[in-house]
């Protein structure tokens, strides 16, 4: 990136546009659709529309900060700006290039069990190349090779957190990184945003009423200034059932990797 440009750019009735004080960097299948959504129930919080990737699409980062600065919200100017790139968690040249950006930004991370996530992640490839009408390998055959856990299957790897994790500490002090346990956010919301509202120093607004639970969806749907909405159908989809054989494998695989994050970031997860 060669030219700054000023961190706000005027918009129309003393609106503007600003690069985000607070990023959700992931990871993906974590929940961070419904974590940037239930941060905009709050009034001084200003979300970006779509996933941005600009740190780690060449083709977007070539552009500039003020290309990245045009993707944002207009917001009010007291208000904070976010935007959410589940991918930029796991894509190792982020974190410097953000860094660079602004070192002093705070950062969110929402993470899942990592088995969960896998399955989660399956099941999202799974979708979209139904769309695209081709057929997609059962989950026993991408998750298993000659009988042991398949190291060459992507979606593991992402479920490594404490590899991604390290990369982001070499910039980043732990303070500025705030995780949100995803598995606890589908279970009640409201306590994990008000540790978010907390840590981005928001005065305290998101409350029980902004979130009930929706029988049919089988998960919390979010009430703002009394409308009621759910998220889109393809968050909360039902996972493949997995061979309890093969499930115990993966929780064992990742067993270790998750003992090395819980002491990377000095806390554990209720994670299986
Ligand atoms: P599944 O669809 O596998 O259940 P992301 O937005 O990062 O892609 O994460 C999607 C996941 O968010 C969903 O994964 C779902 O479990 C989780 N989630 C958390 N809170 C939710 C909510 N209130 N409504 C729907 N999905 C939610």
């Amino acid at each position: 990136v060669t030219a700054t440009p000023a961190a706000a750019t005027a918009g129309p009735n003393g609106t503007v546009q600003q690069l985000p004080q607070t990023i959700i960097i992931g990871v993906r299948k974590g929940g961070t659709r419904a974590l940037i959504e239930m941060l905009s129930l709050h009034g001084e919080v200003a979300a970006a529309e779509n996933e941005v990737h600009f740190f780690d699409w060449e083709s977007h980062f070539e552009r500039g900060l003020a290309w990245y600065l045009s993707q944002m919200p207009f917001s009010q100017p007291e208000q904070l700006t976010v935007e959410k790139t589940p991918a930029y968690f796991t894509s190792s040249k982020v974190p410097e290039r953000i860094y660079r950006m602004n070192p002093d930004i705070k950062l969110l991370l929402i993470l899942r069990d990592p088995t969960e996530r896998v399955l989660s992640d399956y099941t999202q490839v799974f979708y979209n190349r139904l769309q695209k009408h081709k057929n997609y390998q059962p989950i026993e055959a991408v998750l298993v090779k000659d009988g042991e856990v398949n190291l060459e299957y992507k979606a593991l790897g992402r479920s490594l957190y404490y590899l991604h994790m390290q990369n982001w500490l070499r910039f980043f002090p732990l303070e500025n990184i705030h995780l949100v346990d995803g598995d606890q956010l589908i279970r009640d919301p409201l306590p994990e945003m008000k540790m978010v509202e907390r840590f981005l120093n928001l005065t305290p607004q998101i409350n029980a009423s902004n979130f009930y639970f929706n029988k049919t969806k089988g998960f919390y749907c979010l009430r703002d200034h009394g409308r009621e909405r759910c998220l889109h159908d393809s968050k909360g989809r039902a996972h493949p059932r997995v061979e309890p054989a093969i499930l115990q494998k993966l929780y064992r695989f990742f067993h270790e990797p998750n003992r090395k994050f819980f002491e990377l970031v000095g806390r554990t997860f209720d994670w299986n």
